[in-house]
This record gives C-alpha cells, structure tokens and sequence, in this order.
C-alpha cells in the first residue's frame, strides 16, 4: 500500500540547511525535508513499502521505534547502508494503534544525525477502532515534536563539552516540528496532542500554563483502558504520550515544561554531585495555542472506556538483570575522565561496553520475562525493540499498567520492573538494541544487543 505522508513511498535523507532564526542558516539533516522528515500513516494489517535513499554522506539507518518488527526490518545498528544506496523494506503493519517515530541509529552517530534532524513521527491508525476521539489531522489531531537545541549567533549547534557526554546534551531553545516559538490555533473542543520527546537528553513535565486539567489517553505503544486525568506530564526521551485537552472555554493557553538540569535523580542528582544546580530551574515554552473556530470533537463526546490492548503477558518464566552504568569500571574514575578530558566508549550496561560483534543474551520467542533494570547515578530512560512492555514497578514502588498502558521506554529513576515477551524473531545479523534512549549514552556504549528465536 502508499504510506500517507510521502510522494512516492519514497524517503529521501539529505542534508540540508533552514534558517530557524530568520535569515542565519543553520545546518540540517531530513528525511524529504530540510529538517525532520513527514509523519508516516500506518495502517494496521497492512503492509507498508518504503524506500529510504541515503543522499547524505554518511551511513545511515531507518529505525522504526516502537513498532513490532523482525530484527531484519528494525533499522538497528547492523542495518546501516552507505551513501548513494536505498534500503526498500516492506514493513508488516501489526501493532494497536498508536504514536511511534522512526530515527537514525547508526552506532556512534545516532545523537549527531538525530539532533540534525533524522527523524520523525509515524501515526498508526486501526480501522478496527472506532471511538469519538479527536482524528483530523493538523486540525484536532495535532503531532508535537519537542526538541531542545543550542543556537549560537542563530545557528543550530552540536558540540559536547564533557558534562554533555556524561549527562547528555541539553539545548535552551526549544524546536516543536523544527520551529521556534510555535503557534497553533485549535478549534474550542476537545483537542488530541500527540508528544514525541525527540530530544536526545532532556526530560520534559509538561503542564498548561493555567494548570488546566487535561486527559492522558495514550502511551508509547497504543491506548490506556481509560482516560487518566492529570495537570502535568512526565516524559523522558524516545517517550510519546497522546493527551486530549478541551479549549471550549475558548481561552488562550501556553503548553510548557518544567526546565529539568540534567542528571536529575530522586533526590541527590548528578548536578547536585558536581557542585552544579539541584532542581528545576524555571519554566520553558513550548507552545502557543489560541483558539478559534467550531469543535470538531465536543468535550462531553471523551468517552470513559478506550479500547486499550494490553495483552495478558502471564507469569514470567525467566528473570534478568540489568544495570546501567556511568561508567564501567567505576564511577568517580570515570567522572574525573569524563571531566579532565578523556573521553572514548565507557558506558555501559552490566559493566560491558555496546559491541556490535558481541550478541549479549538470546530470548525464547513468546516467553514472558521480567526484567529488572537500575541505574546508576542519574535517571536513564531505558528503550527495548521489538516488543511493546508492560511496567510493573518503578523507582522501587508497584505501578499499575493500566495507568502506563504499553511502554516501549521507560524513566528508570531507581529499581524498575518490566513484563515483556518477544513475537518477532531477531537473529545475530540483525539483533535487537535495548539500551538508554539519552543517545549521548547510548553512542558511548549503554546499549547492548540479543537474539530472538
Ligand atoms: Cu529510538 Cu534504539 O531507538
Ligand atoms: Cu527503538
Ligand atoms: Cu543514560
């Protein structure tokens, strides 16, 4: 079938330039666009063909984060194809419908080639769910890329002092769908945002600047079974969450985030380690919205139950560990190298640096495991491919998935339990990642890799 969103089923990664500050160009990276690339519509139970040609020069992949794929089709690190070659795979759509993105990850240069712009959002749609939610695109339905970036002199930056490599890189300027200052105006009903936090380390607690109440109705992988009411949202990298907001008072509001320091964990953060600042420092704007015009969707039409699908995983029949390290081989070493200048591959997860050779662990195919994740030193926001999870515990406390619903990443920020069981099968020449969606951290090496089978 034709993927909605581009001409020609055809993805085009180039680079690029766009004036974010009128006038001063500043270097880019697309998919088909100057920076980001179109939002993709799946529809379930069907396939979807593309074809991704690399026009830059360098290696590139297309990861298709979040959906349920065989390794061969996930776009990871082994999949990467050079400059002047396409790579044309035919994707089984097979997944609830939810807010998922696709992204370069090619091992080392995943945080470079997605803070120049090599991502974006894919929307997939069920025909078999039919609920009264908002659904017209652009209008009601509304996709929000956040992203923070550095300008100098206007132009867009990338360079890492060493606390960026350590905590990872933090722009102050604030991009939704590569635009500065961002203004919407919606109609005066209810309104679906779907947020991507496509920043590659900045951990967003959304909130409006009334303190209105709005409802959450979707995480990473699909619907929650019912719409959860809450003044602010939490949502660390790789995370999406889908939320209806209702404007039929017709009042002009500001979407914006707490401003997190890096490194923030529980109490003691890294930056409170390192001398630096040890909570949230203001407030960021990252949005306008006015409203105008007809509801689409009346606020009286949320209905109570979604229909969510949160598969029953049963009981696990295997458990694993995993920790997440700063650094391998101790921690205050590693922070004196990282701050007096040597720099390298030295996070890790379970003490191992990523290694693209070594495959780290093989899964039975659809058998439930539990896995148990810590962090070391600061929060790290933990992604898994090719399955959709279920958290159970996190920071140490029972969560109920009914209120998380399907998860693809989660904030670990103390001990975390996940339920998680592969359907698709990955072998060694095109395995799985799980690692830490900060993707400073994960091209220096908090990433391992397994088989499915
Ligand atoms: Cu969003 Cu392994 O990636
Ligand atoms: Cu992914
Ligand atoms: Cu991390």
């Amino acid at each position: 079938m034709d993927v909605d969103g581009i001409a020609g089923n055809t993805l085009t990664a180039h680079a690029a330039t766009r004036a974010f500050y009128a006038g001063v160009a500043s270097p880019t990276l697309g998919f088909s666009q100057d920076y980001l690339g179109p939002t993709l519509r799946f529809v379930r139970g069907r396939a979807a063909r593309i074809s991704v040609e690399n026009s830059t020069d360098m290696p590139i992949t297309a990861h298709w984060h979040g959906m349920h794929l065989p390794g061969d089709l996930d776009g990871g690190p082994q999949l990467a194809f050079g400059p002047g070659e396409t790579w044309a795979p035919e994707l089984p759509v097979d997944h609830p419908a939810a807010t998922l993105w696709y992204h370069s990850h090619v091992h080392g240069q995943t945080a470079n080639q997605v803070y120049r712009g090599l991502a974006g959002m894919i929307l997939l749609d069920d025909p078999a769910i039919d609920v009264p939610l908002p659904q017209t695109y652009g209008e009601d339905d509304i996709p929000l890329i956040v992203q923070d970036r550095l300008f100098r002199r206007g132009v867009m930056t990338y360079d890492l002092g060493h606390m960026d490599q350590m905590a990872g890189f933090q722009g102050s300027d604030i991009l939704v769908n590569g635009t500065l200052h961002p203004k919407v105006t919606v109609p005066a009903g209810l309104v679906r945002f779907r947020l991507l936090n496509g920043s590659n380390a900045r951990t967003y607690e959304f909130s409006f600047s009334d303190g209105r109440r709005f409802h959450q109705i979707a995480s990473d992988g699909g619907l929650l079974p019912t719409p959860h009411a809450v003044t602010g949202l939490h949502l660390s990298p790789g995370e999406r969450a889908e939320i209806v907001v209702d404007f039929s008072d017709s009042r002009a509001v500001r979407l914006v985030s707490a401003d997190i320091a890096a490194g923030m964990m529980g109490g003691g953060s890294m930056g409170g380690m390192m001398g630096g600042g040890s909570g949230p420092s203001g407030t960021l704007d990252i949005l306008s919205i006015e409203v105008s015009g007809q509801a689409l969707v009346t606020p009286d039409a949320l209905p109570a139950r979604l229909p969510a699908q949160l598969r029953d995983l049963g009981a696990p029949v295997r458990t694993r560990d995993f920790t997440l390290n700063i650094h391998s081989r101790g921690m205050m070493g590693s922070m004196m190298n990282n701050l007096f200048g040597r720099s390298g591959q030295s996070m890790g997860i379970n003490g191992a640096s990523y290694d693209m050779g070594r495959i780290d662990f093989h899964v039975p195919l659809g058998e439930t495991e539990r896995w148990r994740i810590n962090a070391d030193m600061m929060a790290h926001p933990f992604h898994v491919h090719g399955a959709s999870f279920l958290v159970t515990h996190a920071g140490g406390q029972a969560v109920d998935p009914q209120l998380t619903g399907l998860k693809d990443v989660v904030h670990v920020d103390g001990p975390t339990e996940i339920l998680v069981r592969f359907d698709k099968p990955a072998t060694a020449e095109a395995p799985f990642m799980y690692h830490c969606h900060i993707l400073e951290h994960e091209d220096r090496g908090m990433m391992g890799q397994f088989t499915v089978g």
